[in-house]
């Protein structure tokens, strides 16, 4: 980094303990790239957030990949708060990047105070029609950053719009309550990472002075990660079990064999998707993490369910709340979840893993798996908690409420229950529903 003439070995990173650094990339565009690579020199872990109109996510066609082929961004689970997520599993630290399709603006709301704030675009964040300056943006910009962060002002088109770099060495907020202070001009020449839209990058570097504190780190994380959303006892199962590939993806395998036909009849074309790799995390560094998670329960964000747990027969979980908020655990449980089509619809957009064991009741195209369904009420189809259970493609059986909404009904129906599942979870919102 250079200042006033004199050159430092690097750009002074911000420092934190027992979490990722938390970086974002408004209106990133393809940019992400680069602002990723420079994350990635600093060795550190870190989540790369990007609010974008018009994200490029990296498993859009044609998927982002290396010289070599090779998948770089493995998606992983979505987060809550929307977008999609993706890690590199070679880096060997905590990292992650996080699209979503949102007014970078609006999305800045969301976040804690970041540690670092990457600059290059600046027009999501002015005011009036005419082009933003430096000395109207960045003090507002700047409360978004915490105490003692960085904001990294690329300047990529410092050349066109040279308004965004004319700023002062310090520059206080009206209301005094940050302060930015530029520590110099930084410079990554050569791209840390091998992939396409990498350039050498050269941006002016900032100092935030913050009076408001910084808080809400672990519920923002808890809101992007599922480990964070489960308890230590939870985790502990989890412990040596990966988590799934997404869902259309190939795996390494599948991969592989469509390769290997490739080699046999090379008419047939080079797989069109790059070389996936074996997982998005490698099993090491999963459970230490995730041991991390336990011995710092502190940072997780469990979601709380109000439930009561019955013995008929089979274990039967009465949760009082909506179903799409405790779909994480549900995964956990590895539960077949039984629902009406509508319902379905919302739930597989925001946990795609639970299709797998999914019986959708009202499928568009086939044949209803019960006929003449009346879900609730007096005229409810005979027999309904038993009809469900049949249908359960696993031991542990997910749905809402049905039928009379009674513990009776669901205690005469289970009486003559002598099938394969052991455990019947049933959400409701009304606390009438299955009263004692
Ligand atoms: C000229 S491109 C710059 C892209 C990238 N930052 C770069 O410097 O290479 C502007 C980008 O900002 C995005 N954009 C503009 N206004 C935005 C807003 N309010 N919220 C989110 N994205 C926005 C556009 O979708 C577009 O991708």
């Amino acid at each position: 980094m250079w200042k006033n003439g004199e050159l430092f070995p690097s750009v002074p990173m911000p420092e934190v303990s027992g979490r990722p650094l938390i970086v974002c990339h408004p209106a990133a565009d393809l940019n992400y790239i680069n602002s990723w690579s420079i994350m990635v020199e600093n060795s550190q872990p870190f989540i790369l957030f990007c609010d974008e109109y018009s994200p490029k996510y990296p498993d859009d066609l044609p998927f982002i990949e290396d010289s070599l082929r090779h998948e770089y961004f493995a998606r992983i689970a979505n987060p809550l708060i929307g977008g999609r997520a993706y890690r590199n599993p070679e880096l060997g630290y905590q990292n992650m990047l996080v699209h979503r399709q949102k007014d970078a603006a609006e999305g800045m709301l969301d976040l804690p105070q970041v540690d670092i704030l990457y600059l290059d675009w600046l027009d999501p964040f002015a005011s009036g029609q005419t082009q933003a300056s430096f000395s109207e943006v960045m003090p507002k910009l700047a409360r978004n950053v915490r105490d003692g962060g960085l904001i990294i002002l690329d300047r990529k088109h410092a050349d066109v719009i040279p308004s965004w770099f004319t700023y002062s060495n310090v520059l206080l907020s009206t209301s005094n309550d940050t302060c930015i202070e530029h520590i110099g001009r930084g410079e990554w020449l050569f791209p840390s990472i091998d992939l396409p839209y990498t350039r050498d990058v050269v941006a002016e570097i900032f100092r935030v002075k913050n009076t408001t504190k910084q808080t809400g780190v672990n519920d923002f994380l808890a809101s992007l990660m599922m480990e964070r959303r489960l308890k230590p006892e939870e985790l502990e199962k989890i412990n040596n079990k990966l988590p799934p590939r997404w869902p259309n993806h190939p795996d390494r395998d599948s991969w592989m064999e469509r390769y290997m036909e490739y080699l046999d009849s090379p008419e047939m074309g080079e797989p069109y998707l790059p070389c996936p790799p074996h997982s998005s995390w490698t099993i090491n560094e999963y459970s230490t993490w995730l041991q991390f998670l336990i011995k710092n329960s502190e940072q997780l964000r469990p979601i709380q369910r109000d439930e009561r747990i019955l013995d008929l027969g089979i274990k039967v979980t009465l949760v009082r709340g909506n179903i799409t908020d405790h779909l994480d655990w549900l995964l956990w449980n590895d539960a077949s979840l039984i629902t009406r089509g509508r319902l379905m619809d919302k739930i597989l957009p925001i946990c795609c893993w639970l299709q797998f064991k999914a019986v959708n009741l009202q499928p568009k195209w086939e044949w209803p798996s019960i006929s003449k369904l009346i879900w609730s009420g007096l005229e409810s189809t005979p027999n309904l908690t038993l009809k469900l259970l049949e249908l359960s493609k696993g031991p542990v059986a997910a749905t809402i409420v049905h039928g009379a909404a009674t513990i009776e009904q669901l205690k005469e129906q289970l009486a003559n229950y002598d099938g394969d599942v052991e455990h019947l979870i049933i959400f409701h919102k009304d606390e009438s529903d299955y009263a004692f």
